[in-house]
Protein backbone atom coordinates (compact mmCIF):
# COMPACT_ATOMS: atom_id res chain seq x y z
CA UNK A 1 0.00 0.00 0.00
CA UNK A 2 1.84 3.24 -0.68
CA UNK A 3 1.15 6.24 0.91
CA UNK A 4 -0.83 8.57 -0.85
CA UNK A 5 -0.86 12.03 0.93
CA UNK A 6 -2.91 13.80 -2.01
CA UNK A 7 -6.33 12.88 0.66
CA UNK A 8 -8.62 15.24 0.73
CA UNK A 9 -10.67 12.56 2.82
CA UNK A 10 -14.13 13.99 1.15
CA UNK A 11 -16.87 11.54 1.70
CA UNK A 12 -18.63 10.61 -1.70
CA UNK A 13 -21.92 9.72 -0.51
CA UNK A 14 -22.55 12.18 2.92
CA UNK A 15 -22.96 15.80 2.69
CA UNK A 16 -20.37 18.24 2.81
CA UNK A 17 -19.99 22.22 1.29
CA UNK A 18 -18.14 22.60 -1.30
CA UNK A 19 -15.34 24.51 0.79
CA UNK A 20 -15.06 25.93 4.92
CA UNK A 21 -16.20 24.63 7.86
CA UNK A 22 -19.14 23.14 8.80
CA UNK A 23 -21.33 21.87 12.25
CA UNK A 24 -24.60 21.61 13.15
CA UNK A 25 -27.19 20.61 10.65
CA UNK A 26 -29.93 23.14 10.41
CA UNK A 27 -33.23 23.64 8.67
CA UNK A 28 -34.17 20.42 8.32
CA UNK A 29 -37.34 20.94 6.47
CA UNK A 30 -39.01 19.43 3.59
CA UNK A 31 -40.73 21.71 0.85
CA UNK A 32 -42.30 21.55 -2.27
CA UNK A 33 -41.02 18.11 -3.08
CA UNK A 34 -37.37 18.85 -1.99
CA UNK A 35 -35.11 18.66 1.33
CA UNK A 36 -33.75 21.66 2.07
CA UNK A 37 -30.37 21.16 3.84
CA UNK A 38 -29.10 24.13 6.81
CA UNK A 39 -25.71 24.01 8.04
CA UNK A 40 -23.24 25.82 10.82
CA UNK A 41 -21.30 27.31 7.70
CA UNK A 42 -18.14 29.73 8.33
CA UNK A 43 -18.18 31.20 5.08
CA UNK A 44 -14.46 32.57 5.28
CA UNK A 45 -12.58 29.65 6.40
CA UNK A 46 -12.24 25.92 7.67
CA UNK A 47 -12.34 26.81 11.30
CA UNK A 48 -15.62 27.54 13.46
CA UNK A 49 -16.29 31.24 13.60
CA UNK A 50 -18.70 33.80 11.81
CA UNK A 51 -21.43 31.05 12.04
CA UNK A 52 -23.95 31.68 9.18
CA UNK A 53 -26.28 28.97 7.29
CA UNK A 54 -25.08 27.25 4.13
CA UNK A 55 -27.85 25.74 2.13
CA UNK A 56 -28.43 22.90 0.05
CA UNK A 57 -31.40 21.02 -1.45
CA UNK A 58 -31.77 17.16 -2.68
CA UNK A 59 -34.55 15.32 -4.16
CA UNK A 60 -33.63 12.11 -2.15
CA UNK A 61 -31.61 12.74 0.56
CA UNK A 62 -28.55 11.91 -1.38
CA UNK A 63 -27.51 14.08 -4.17
CA UNK A 64 -27.13 17.69 -2.68
CA UNK A 65 -27.35 20.76 -4.37
CA UNK A 66 -25.35 23.69 -2.40
CA UNK A 67 -27.32 27.11 -2.89
CA UNK A 68 -26.34 30.69 -2.00
CA UNK A 69 -25.25 31.47 1.76
CA UNK A 70 -28.76 31.74 3.24
CA UNK A 71 -28.21 33.67 6.35
CA UNK A 72 -24.69 35.37 7.39
CA UNK A 73 -23.82 36.85 10.22
CA UNK A 74 -24.68 40.36 10.61
CA UNK A 75 -22.62 43.06 11.63
CA UNK A 76 -23.88 45.94 14.32
CA UNK A 77 -22.61 49.16 14.09
CA UNK A 78 -21.51 49.23 17.83
CA UNK A 79 -18.81 46.57 16.82
CA UNK A 80 -21.11 43.53 18.11
CA UNK A 81 -21.78 40.46 15.60
CA UNK A 82 -24.67 38.28 15.08
CA UNK A 83 -23.99 34.88 14.66
CA UNK A 84 -26.60 32.84 13.32
CA UNK A 85 -26.06 29.68 15.57
CA UNK A 86 -28.15 26.65 15.33
CA UNK A 87 -32.13 26.04 14.84
CA UNK A 88 -34.95 24.71 12.71
CA UNK A 89 -37.20 26.01 9.42
CA UNK A 90 -40.56 25.67 8.91
CA UNK A 91 -43.55 25.54 5.76
CA UNK A 92 -45.43 28.56 6.88
CA UNK A 93 -48.43 26.75 4.99
CA UNK A 94 -51.36 28.88 6.59
CA UNK A 95 -49.10 31.78 6.61
CA UNK A 96 -49.72 32.37 10.38
CA UNK A 97 -46.19 35.25 10.09
CA UNK A 98 -47.75 36.93 7.31
CA UNK A 99 -44.52 37.03 5.90
CA UNK A 100 -46.33 35.70 3.12
CA UNK A 101 -47.84 38.22 0.07
CA UNK A 102 -50.76 37.27 -2.30
CA UNK A 103 -50.93 34.22 -1.09
CA UNK A 104 -47.21 32.76 -0.74
CA UNK A 105 -45.89 30.38 1.35
CA UNK A 106 -43.34 31.39 3.68
CA UNK A 107 -40.14 29.18 4.87
CA UNK A 108 -39.10 30.43 8.12
CA UNK A 109 -36.06 29.84 10.05
CA UNK A 110 -36.24 30.07 13.72
CA UNK A 111 -32.68 30.61 14.57
CA UNK A 112 -30.31 31.66 17.66
CA UNK A 113 -28.99 34.62 17.31
CA UNK A 114 -25.65 34.90 19.19
CA UNK A 115 -24.17 38.36 20.13
CA UNK A 116 -20.68 38.62 19.83
CA UNK A 117 -18.27 41.40 21.41
CA UNK A 118 -14.30 40.50 20.34
CA UNK A 119 -14.79 36.71 20.65
CA UNK A 120 -17.17 37.07 24.04
CA UNK A 121 -20.81 35.55 23.60
CA UNK A 122 -22.53 38.71 25.10
CA UNK A 123 -26.81 37.25 24.80
CA UNK A 124 -28.20 34.62 23.25
CA UNK A 125 -32.33 34.88 21.60
CA UNK A 126 -34.37 33.44 19.28
CA UNK A 127 -34.90 35.22 15.56
CA UNK A 128 -36.63 34.63 12.44
CA UNK A 129 -35.54 34.91 9.12
CA UNK A 130 -37.85 33.95 6.33
CA UNK A 131 -38.50 33.34 2.29
CA UNK A 132 -41.12 33.81 0.04
CA UNK A 133 -39.45 32.77 -3.12
CA UNK A 134 -38.89 28.52 -1.99
CA UNK A 135 -35.58 29.03 0.00
CA UNK A 136 -33.94 30.92 -2.98
CA UNK A 137 -33.37 34.21 -0.59
CA UNK A 138 -33.62 35.21 2.61
CA UNK A 139 -34.58 38.24 4.70
CA UNK A 140 -34.18 39.22 8.49
CA UNK A 141 -37.42 39.48 10.21
CA UNK A 142 -37.66 43.54 11.00
CA UNK A 143 -38.66 42.58 14.95
CA UNK A 144 -35.91 40.45 15.77
CA UNK A 145 -35.12 38.94 18.41
CA UNK A 146 -38.71 36.85 18.84
CA UNK A 147 -37.52 35.19 22.28
CA UNK A 148 -35.25 36.87 24.78
CA UNK A 149 -35.00 35.68 28.24
CA UNK A 150 -31.32 37.86 29.26
CA UNK A 151 -29.20 34.58 29.34
CA UNK A 152 -26.29 33.79 27.72
CA UNK A 153 -27.06 30.11 26.90
CA UNK A 154 -30.36 30.09 25.51
CA UNK A 155 -30.17 27.90 22.29
CA UNK A 156 -31.14 26.06 19.34
CA UNK A 157 -34.94 26.00 18.94
CA UNK A 158 -36.85 23.51 17.15
CA UNK A 159 -39.91 24.48 16.01
CA UNK A 160 -42.82 22.33 14.96
CA UNK A 161 -46.53 22.46 13.79
CA UNK A 162 -48.40 20.91 16.42
CA UNK A 163 -51.89 20.09 14.76
CA UNK A 164 -53.94 18.86 17.05
CA UNK A 165 -54.27 22.72 18.57
CA UNK A 166 -53.26 24.26 15.60
CA UNK A 167 -50.10 26.02 16.98
CA UNK A 168 -46.28 26.10 16.85
CA UNK A 169 -44.15 24.69 19.33
CA UNK A 170 -40.17 25.20 20.00
CA UNK A 171 -38.17 23.48 22.24
CA UNK A 172 -35.49 25.76 23.19
CA UNK A 173 -32.78 24.81 25.93
CA UNK A 174 -31.21 26.44 28.79
CA UNK A 175 -28.05 25.08 28.05
CA UNK A 176 -26.03 25.57 31.54
CA UNK A 177 -28.73 24.25 33.33
CA UNK A 178 -29.65 20.99 31.33
CA UNK A 179 -32.83 21.59 30.97
CA UNK A 180 -34.99 22.20 27.84
CA UNK A 181 -38.50 24.34 27.79
CA UNK A 182 -41.14 24.55 25.50
CA UNK A 183 -42.96 27.54 24.30
CA UNK A 184 -46.02 28.06 21.86
CA UNK A 185 -47.15 30.73 19.45
CA UNK A 186 -49.77 31.14 16.63
CA UNK A 187 -47.88 33.19 14.62
CA UNK A 188 -43.66 32.17 15.14
CA UNK A 189 -43.84 35.97 16.73
CA UNK A 190 -44.94 36.49 19.79
CA UNK A 191 -43.87 33.03 22.38
CA UNK A 192 -45.54 31.73 25.64
CA UNK A 193 -43.54 29.17 28.10
CA UNK A 194 -45.43 26.10 28.41
CA UNK A 195 -43.18 23.82 30.60
CA UNK A 196 -39.90 22.81 31.14
CA UNK A 197 -38.02 19.22 31.22
CA UNK A 198 -34.31 19.08 32.68
CA UNK A 199 -31.98 17.46 34.98
CA UNK A 200 -32.42 13.49 34.52
CA UNK A 201 -30.20 11.39 31.94
CA UNK A 202 -26.96 12.57 30.72
CA UNK A 203 -26.08 15.51 32.68
CA UNK A 204 -21.83 15.51 32.13
CA UNK A 205 -22.23 18.66 29.67
CA UNK A 206 -23.88 21.10 28.80
CA UNK A 207 -27.36 20.48 26.42
CA UNK A 208 -27.60 21.92 23.09
CA UNK A 209 -29.83 20.81 19.91
CA UNK A 210 -33.22 19.73 21.39
CA UNK A 211 -35.62 17.81 19.33
CA UNK A 212 -39.19 16.65 20.36
CA UNK A 213 -41.17 14.93 17.80
CA UNK A 214 -44.20 11.79 17.75
CA UNK A 215 -43.50 8.71 16.38
CA UNK A 216 -45.74 5.34 16.34
CA UNK A 217 -44.85 2.30 18.04
CA UNK A 218 -43.77 -0.05 15.36
CA UNK A 219 -46.46 -2.73 15.07
CA UNK A 220 -49.42 -0.76 16.86
CA UNK A 221 -51.60 2.52 16.60
CA UNK A 222 -49.62 3.96 19.93
CA UNK A 223 -47.96 7.33 19.35
CA UNK A 224 -45.37 8.04 21.50
CA UNK A 225 -43.10 11.70 21.44
CA UNK A 226 -39.22 11.02 21.61
CA UNK A 227 -37.64 14.11 22.90
CA UNK A 228 -33.98 14.29 21.88
CA UNK A 229 -30.73 16.58 22.70
CA UNK A 230 -27.19 16.82 22.16
CA UNK A 231 -25.30 16.30 25.81
CA UNK A 232 -22.00 14.61 27.01
CA UNK A 233 -20.89 10.94 26.03
CA UNK A 234 -21.40 7.18 27.58
CA UNK A 235 -17.42 7.20 27.41
CA UNK A 236 -16.84 10.23 29.65
CA UNK A 237 -15.17 13.12 27.96
CA UNK A 238 -16.94 13.31 24.98
CA UNK A 239 -19.87 14.30 23.40
CA UNK A 240 -22.96 12.31 22.27
CA UNK A 241 -26.93 12.90 21.81
CA UNK A 242 -29.60 11.41 24.14
CA UNK A 243 -33.18 10.45 24.12
CA UNK A 244 -36.38 10.34 26.18
CA UNK A 245 -39.51 8.83 25.31
CA UNK A 246 -42.07 9.26 26.74
CA UNK A 247 -45.45 12.07 25.73
CA UNK A 248 -46.18 15.52 24.92
CA UNK A 249 -50.01 16.79 25.35
CA UNK A 250 -49.44 19.99 23.56
CA UNK A 251 -48.02 21.64 26.77
CA UNK A 252 -46.08 18.92 29.09
CA UNK A 253 -43.50 16.30 27.93
CA UNK A 254 -43.63 13.60 30.34
CA UNK A 255 -40.57 10.72 29.97
CA UNK A 256 -41.63 7.09 30.10
CA UNK A 257 -39.16 4.91 32.88
CA UNK A 258 -36.51 4.15 31.29
CA UNK A 259 -33.01 3.13 32.14
CA UNK A 260 -31.79 6.85 31.01
CA UNK A 261 -29.58 8.06 29.73
CA UNK A 262 -30.27 6.42 26.23
CA UNK A 263 -28.03 7.33 23.31
CA UNK A 264 -29.23 7.56 19.36
CA UNK A 265 -25.41 6.68 18.97
CA UNK A 266 -22.63 5.49 20.64
CA UNK A 267 -19.83 6.53 18.33
CA UNK A 268 -17.65 9.45 18.95
CA UNK A 269 -18.87 11.04 15.83
CA UNK A 270 -22.35 11.70 15.53
CA UNK A 271 -23.68 15.25 17.61
CA UNK A 272 -26.33 17.99 16.65
CA UNK A 273 -28.70 15.17 15.27
CA UNK A 274 -32.23 16.49 14.62
CA UNK A 275 -34.75 15.31 12.44
CA UNK A 276 -36.93 17.15 9.20
CA UNK A 277 -39.56 18.66 9.40
CA UNK A 278 -42.86 18.56 7.26
CA UNK A 279 -42.10 15.33 5.50
CA UNK A 280 -45.69 14.11 4.31
CA UNK A 281 -47.75 11.60 6.18
CA UNK A 282 -48.01 9.63 2.50
CA UNK A 283 -43.66 8.74 3.14
CA UNK A 284 -44.28 8.70 7.29
CA UNK A 285 -40.52 8.47 7.89
CA UNK A 286 -38.80 10.36 10.65
CA UNK A 287 -35.22 11.24 8.87
CA UNK A 288 -32.86 12.21 11.62
CA UNK A 289 -28.63 13.82 10.29
CA UNK A 290 -26.02 14.74 12.45
CA UNK A 291 -22.60 15.98 12.79
CA UNK A 292 -20.29 13.54 12.30
CA UNK A 293 -17.23 15.04 14.22
CA UNK A 294 -16.30 15.74 18.12
CA UNK A 295 -16.08 19.37 19.27
CA UNK A 296 -12.85 17.49 21.36
CA UNK A 297 -11.05 17.53 17.81
CA UNK A 298 -13.64 18.60 15.29
CA UNK A 299 -11.32 21.92 14.29
CA UNK A 300 -7.87 19.80 14.18
CA UNK A 301 -9.44 16.68 11.97
CA UNK A 302 -6.69 16.70 8.66
CA UNK A 303 -8.98 16.97 5.94
CA UNK A 304 -8.12 19.26 2.86
CA UNK A 305 -10.33 21.90 1.45
CA UNK A 306 -13.20 21.18 3.84
CA UNK A 307 -13.62 20.68 7.17
CA UNK A 308 -16.82 18.57 8.87
CA UNK A 309 -19.25 15.98 6.99
CA UNK A 310 -23.18 14.35 8.28
CA UNK A 311 -23.95 11.31 9.11
CA UNK A 312 -25.99 9.23 6.50
CA UNK A 313 -29.75 10.38 6.62
CA UNK A 314 -31.28 8.04 8.50
CA UNK A 315 -34.49 6.41 9.16
CA UNK A 316 -35.66 6.15 13.01
CA UNK A 317 -38.29 4.06 14.15
CA UNK A 318 -39.40 3.11 17.72
CA UNK A 319 -40.02 -0.26 19.26
CA UNK A 320 -40.65 -2.40 22.15
CA UNK A 321 -37.72 -4.57 23.02
CA UNK A 322 -37.11 -6.46 26.25
CA UNK A 323 -35.80 -3.80 27.89
CA UNK A 324 -38.38 -1.04 26.80
CA UNK A 325 -38.90 1.04 23.74
CA UNK A 326 -36.09 1.76 21.75
CA UNK A 327 -35.32 4.13 19.03
CA UNK A 328 -33.57 1.94 16.29
CA UNK A 329 -31.94 3.32 12.82
CA UNK A 330 -31.00 2.63 9.21
CA UNK A 331 -29.70 4.70 6.23
CA UNK A 332 -32.60 5.98 4.47
CA UNK A 333 -33.70 3.60 1.79
CA UNK A 334 -32.73 6.35 -1.24
CA UNK A 335 -29.07 5.15 -0.53
CA UNK A 336 -29.88 1.57 -2.18
CA UNK A 337 -29.90 3.68 -5.66
CA UNK A 338 -26.47 4.61 -5.59
CA UNK A 339 -24.91 1.00 -4.81
CA UNK A 340 -24.09 -1.73 -7.32
CA UNK A 341 -23.16 -5.25 -6.03
CA UNK A 342 -19.80 -6.10 -5.16
CA UNK A 343 -19.82 -9.02 -3.73
CA UNK A 344 -21.96 -11.75 -2.05
CA UNK A 345 -21.32 -15.07 -0.05
CA UNK A 346 -24.06 -17.33 1.63
CA UNK A 347 -21.40 -18.53 4.31
CA UNK A 348 -18.05 -18.36 5.41
CA UNK A 349 -16.36 -20.01 7.63
CA UNK A 350 -13.17 -19.11 9.71
CA UNK A 351 -11.35 -20.57 12.48
CA UNK A 352 -8.89 -18.73 14.08
CA UNK A 353 -7.56 -17.00 10.52
CA UNK A 354 -8.21 -14.35 8.63
CA UNK A 355 -9.52 -14.58 4.94
CA UNK A 356 -8.72 -10.81 3.07
CA UNK A 357 -10.82 -10.41 0.36
CA UNK A 358 -8.40 -9.47 -2.61
CA UNK A 359 -11.18 -8.88 -5.20
CA UNK A 360 -12.89 -6.65 -3.00
CA UNK A 361 -11.59 -3.18 -2.62
CA UNK A 362 -13.62 -0.18 -1.77
CA UNK A 363 -13.69 3.13 0.51
CA UNK A 364 -17.50 3.66 -0.44
CA UNK A 365 -19.07 0.93 0.55
CA UNK A 366 -22.42 -1.04 2.24
CA UNK A 367 -21.20 -3.83 4.22
CA UNK A 368 -23.68 -6.00 5.62
CA UNK A 369 -23.59 -9.42 7.36
CA UNK A 370 -24.61 -11.70 10.13
CA UNK A 371 -22.36 -13.40 12.28
CA UNK A 372 -22.37 -16.07 14.68
CA UNK A 373 -18.96 -16.84 16.98
CA UNK A 374 -17.90 -19.51 19.19
CA UNK A 375 -18.23 -18.71 22.84
CA UNK A 376 -14.44 -17.67 23.13
CA UNK A 377 -13.87 -15.69 19.97
CA UNK A 378 -13.80 -12.22 18.28
CA UNK A 379 -15.08 -12.20 15.06
CA UNK A 380 -15.76 -9.30 12.80
CA UNK A 381 -14.37 -7.27 9.48
CA UNK A 382 -10.92 -5.06 8.89
CA UNK A 383 -11.96 -2.00 6.59
CA UNK A 384 -9.55 0.56 4.94
CA UNK A 385 -7.13 -2.08 5.65
CA UNK A 386 -3.74 -1.63 3.98
CA UNK A 387 -0.27 -3.65 5.70
CA UNK A 388 -0.94 -2.72 9.61
CA UNK A 389 -3.72 -0.10 9.04
CA UNK A 390 -6.88 -0.71 9.96
CA UNK A 391 -9.82 -0.04 11.57
CA UNK A 392 -11.81 -2.90 13.16
CA UNK A 393 -15.28 -3.85 13.60
CA UNK A 394 -15.71 -6.89 15.67
CA UNK A 395 -17.86 -8.80 17.92
CA UNK A 396 -16.59 -10.68 21.41
CA UNK A 397 -18.86 -13.47 22.34
CA UNK A 398 -17.77 -14.18 25.90
CA UNK A 399 -18.83 -10.24 26.33
CA UNK A 400 -21.55 -9.86 23.92
CA UNK A 401 -19.78 -6.62 22.62
CA UNK A 402 -19.67 -4.85 19.65
CA UNK A 403 -16.29 -3.15 19.11
CA UNK A 404 -15.19 -0.21 16.12
CA UNK A 405 -11.49 0.28 16.82
CA UNK A 406 -9.74 3.23 14.79
CA UNK A 407 -6.77 2.92 17.17
CA UNK A 408 -4.81 1.97 13.77
CA UNK A 409 -7.19 3.52 11.00
CA UNK A 410 -4.24 6.30 9.94
CA UNK A 411 -3.62 9.43 11.11
CA UNK A 412 -4.60 9.81 14.52
CA UNK A 413 -2.18 11.95 15.80
CA UNK A 414 -3.97 15.13 15.26
CA UNK A 415 -5.39 15.24 18.47
CA UNK A 416 -4.67 13.32 21.81
CA UNK A 417 -8.33 12.61 22.07
CA UNK A 418 -9.09 10.62 18.83
CA UNK A 419 -7.27 7.54 19.16
CA UNK A 420 -9.89 5.18 20.39
CA UNK A 421 -11.90 2.05 20.79
CA UNK A 422 -15.89 2.26 20.55
CA UNK A 423 -17.72 -0.62 22.55
CA UNK A 424 -21.64 -1.56 23.14
CA UNK A 425 -23.03 -3.89 25.08
CA UNK A 426 -25.53 -6.16 23.80
CA UNK A 427 -27.92 -7.09 26.75
CA UNK A 428 -29.99 -9.49 25.23
CA UNK A 429 -27.37 -10.87 22.44
CA UNK A 430 -29.41 -13.41 20.40
CA UNK A 431 -26.76 -16.12 18.62
CA UNK A 432 -26.84 -14.24 15.63
CA UNK A 433 -25.53 -10.59 15.46
CA UNK A 434 -26.41 -8.67 12.13
CA UNK A 435 -23.99 -5.79 11.51
CA UNK A 436 -24.83 -3.23 8.59
CA UNK A 437 -21.42 -1.17 7.61
CA UNK A 438 -21.36 1.92 5.70
CA UNK A 439 -17.46 3.79 4.69
CA UNK A 440 -17.07 6.72 2.79
CA UNK A 441 -13.22 8.01 2.61
CA UNK A 442 -13.11 9.21 6.14
CA UNK A 443 -16.23 7.87 8.03
CA UNK A 444 -17.64 4.28 9.55
CA UNK A 445 -21.08 3.84 10.36
CA UNK A 446 -21.84 0.85 12.08
CA UNK A 447 -25.98 -0.41 12.54
CA UNK A 448 -26.03 -3.14 15.30
CA UNK A 449 -28.87 -5.38 15.12
CA UNK A 450 -31.10 -3.55 12.79
CA UNK A 451 -30.12 -0.67 14.19
CA UNK A 452 -30.96 -0.94 17.66
CA UNK A 453 -27.44 0.27 18.33
CA UNK A 454 -25.19 2.70 15.79
CA UNK A 455 -21.72 3.90 16.15
CA UNK A 456 -20.18 6.62 14.13
CA UNK A 457 -16.52 7.10 13.67
CA UNK A 458 -14.36 9.28 11.85
CA UNK A 459 -10.93 7.70 10.33
CA UNK A 460 -8.71 9.24 8.63
CA UNK A 461 -6.47 6.37 6.80
CA UNK A 462 -2.94 6.94 5.07
CA UNK A 463 -3.33 4.45 2.09
CA UNK A 464 -5.36 4.25 -0.04
CA UNK A 465 -5.71 0.48 -1.18
CA UNK A 466 -8.91 0.07 0.58
CA UNK A 467 -8.74 -3.78 1.18
CA UNK A 468 -11.66 -5.61 2.97
CA UNK A 469 -10.73 -8.61 5.96
CA UNK A 470 -12.77 -10.83 7.26
CA UNK A 471 -11.56 -12.66 10.62
CA UNK A 472 -11.97 -14.77 13.64
CA UNK A 473 -9.92 -14.85 16.63
CA UNK A 474 -9.73 -17.71 20.15
CA UNK A 475 -12.33 -19.93 18.02
CA UNK A 476 -14.59 -20.55 14.99
CA UNK A 477 -16.94 -17.96 13.60
CA UNK A 478 -19.43 -18.08 10.43
CA UNK A 479 -20.07 -15.50 8.66
CA UNK A 480 -23.79 -15.40 6.73
CA UNK A 481 -25.23 -13.55 4.02
CA UNK A 482 -22.06 -11.51 3.68
CA UNK A 483 -23.00 -8.62 1.13
CA UNK A 484 -20.87 -5.65 -0.28
CA UNK A 485 -21.99 -3.00 -2.31
CA UNK A 486 -20.15 -0.22 -4.08
CA UNK A 487 -21.28 3.09 -3.56
CA UNK A 488 -20.97 5.04 -6.54
CA UNK A 489 -21.24 8.65 -6.95
CA UNK A 490 -19.36 11.99 -7.35
CA UNK A 491 -21.11 14.94 -5.50
CA UNK A 492 -18.49 17.29 -6.13
C1 LIG B 1 -23.72 22.59 18.90
C2 LIG B 1 -23.59 24.10 18.99
C3 LIG B 1 -24.95 24.73 19.18
C4 LIG B 1 -24.76 26.11 18.66
C5 LIG B 1 -23.83 25.88 17.49
C6 LIG B 1 -22.85 27.01 17.25
O1 LIG B 1 -22.67 21.97 18.22
O2 LIG B 1 -22.71 24.43 20.04
O3 LIG B 1 -25.42 24.68 20.52
O4 LIG B 1 -25.96 26.72 18.27
O5 LIG B 1 -23.11 24.70 17.78
O6 LIG B 1 -22.12 26.81 16.08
Amino acid sequence: GSEDTTFSYRPLYHFTTDSNWINDPNGLVYANGQYHLFAQYNPYGDKWGHMSWAHAVSKDLFEWNQWPLAIPEIKNNDSTTIMIFSGSAVVDSFNTSGFGKDGQIPLVAIYTSHVDKNGKGLAQHESLAYSVDEGKTWQQYANNPVLDIHLTDFRDPKVFWYAPEKKWIMAVVRSLEYKVQFYASADLKKWNLLSEFGGVGNVDKIWECPDLFPITVEGSNEQKWVLSLSAGHPQKGFIAVQYFTGNFDGKKFTADKLDYPLYIDYGKDFYAGVTYNNIPASDGRRIMIGWANCWNYANDIPTKGFRGAYSVPRSLTLKQTAEGLRLFQLPAAELNNYEQDLYSETSVELNNTSKSLDSVKGTALDISFELKADAGATAGINVFKSGDEETTIAYTAATKTISLDRTKSGDTSFHKDFSSVETVHLNNADEKIKLRILIDKSMVEVFVNDGLYAITDLVFPKHSDGGIELFAKNGTAVFMNLDIKNVAKTIH
